[in-house]
């Protein structure tokens, strides 16, 4: 059994250069993930997930701040071992199944890589872990081509979790899923960080399925940590107005929950103006802006994994 990894990030911060100009991917997010438990990392198109999913693999280095996997500094490019224990599935399966090579090698290729398995041993375990992730052992010998969106995925889980890994990252794992499939890989997700003790990383642009999944949310809006804490408690008493406005979109399924539900009768209207760098970047669509929200970032500071916010005029 693998023992659970506790990960964290200490004020992170990650800059792209794109020609002549530079993108702020990512400023000073800090966040933790306990132990077999699962984070999420909701926020829209371009606010920085998957560039905080990759400095939480050790794929890509910070440009400040560190990466913690339990009290270790994570360093890039991290060592082998490392790398086996930080494990990514993306929403495209095939970025990590070759579309070349049958599912039966894709999946055996960590037991080799890893020394996890000897070669005489290696169908077996495959077979074990395409059953573990609710394949027919038959999917061995096909090509990612042959299988539907949801049994790739899948396979590309197997493949994952042939390297033993403490800590995945699931980068958007069901948004290219129809909702039916979706549902079946989100309920496979949690079963198997329960049975095999994983921590999670979930990252979605999509608040409505962080609910069953996730024990905390950390909300992400143009690369800053906008909102942290228990799920429950963001869902139900969201204090940042850029979370309310998320959660006011999101369909429910009971009246109980239409009743604490936060409405946003403002015009959710997307980008105003680039917004001013010195201030809240949520400022420019914001109808509660303050005085000094347009001076300065507001303040974060998560403690103990409680509810936090950065805002200078929450919601109640
Ligand atoms: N390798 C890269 N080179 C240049 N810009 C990048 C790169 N990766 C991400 N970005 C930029 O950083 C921002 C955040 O991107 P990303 O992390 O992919 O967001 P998300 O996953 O939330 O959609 C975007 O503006 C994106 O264009
Ligand atoms: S800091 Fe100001 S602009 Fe930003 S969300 Fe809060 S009230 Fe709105
Ligand atoms: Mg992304």
């Amino acid at each position: 059994m693998p023992e659970a990894a506790r990960l964290s990030a200490i004020g992170v911060s990650k800059r792209y250069r794109v020609g002549a100009r530079h993108v702020q991917a990512l400023s000073a997010v800090s966040l933790q993930v306990a132990p077999a438990e699962t984070l999420a990392v909701v926020g829209e198109s371009g606010s920085g997930k998957s560039t905080l999913g990759r400095l939480l693999l050790g794929v890509e280095r910070p440009d400040e701040g560190e990466i913690r996997v339990d009290a270790e500094r994570l360093v890039v490019p991290s060592p082998k071992a490392m790398r086996r224990r930080l494990q990514v599935v993306q929403q495209n399966p095939l970025s990590t199944l070759n579309p070349r090579r049958t599912v039966g090698q894709s999946v055996g290729l960590p037991l080799q890589v890893h020394g996890l398995a000897p070669a005489a041993r290696r169908r077996d375990r495959v077979r074990e872990l395409l059953d573990l992730v609710g394949l027919p052992v038959d999917a061995q010998d096909r090509y990612p081509s042959a299988l539907s969106g949801g049994q790739r995925q899948r396979a590309a889980l197997a493949r994952a979790l042939a390297a033993e890994p403490d800590l995945i990252v699931l980068d958007e794992p069901t948004s290219a899923l129809d909702v039916s499939v979706q549902a079946r890989v989100l309920h496979l997700l949690i079963d198997l960080q329960a049975r095999l003790r994983l921590t999670y990383v979930f990252i979605t642009h999509d608040l409505a399925v962080v609910r069953n999944v996730a024990a905390r949310v950390a909300v992400l809006y143009r690369g800053r940590v906008v909102e942290s804490g228990p799920t429950e408690a963001v869902f139900l008493r969201p204090r940042h107005r850029y979370t309310t406005m998320l959660l006011s979109a999101i369909p429910v399924v009971s009246d109980a929950e239409e009743a604490v539900k936060p409405t946003w009768p403002h015009d959710a209207g997307a980008f105003v103006a680039e917004p001013d760098a010195a201030g809240c970047a949520f400022a420019p669509r914001c109808p509660f802006a303050v005085e000094p929200c347009r001076r300065a970032p507001p303040p974060f500071e998560a403690r103990d994994g409680r509810h936090a916010v950065a805002c200078y005029n929450p919601r109640d």
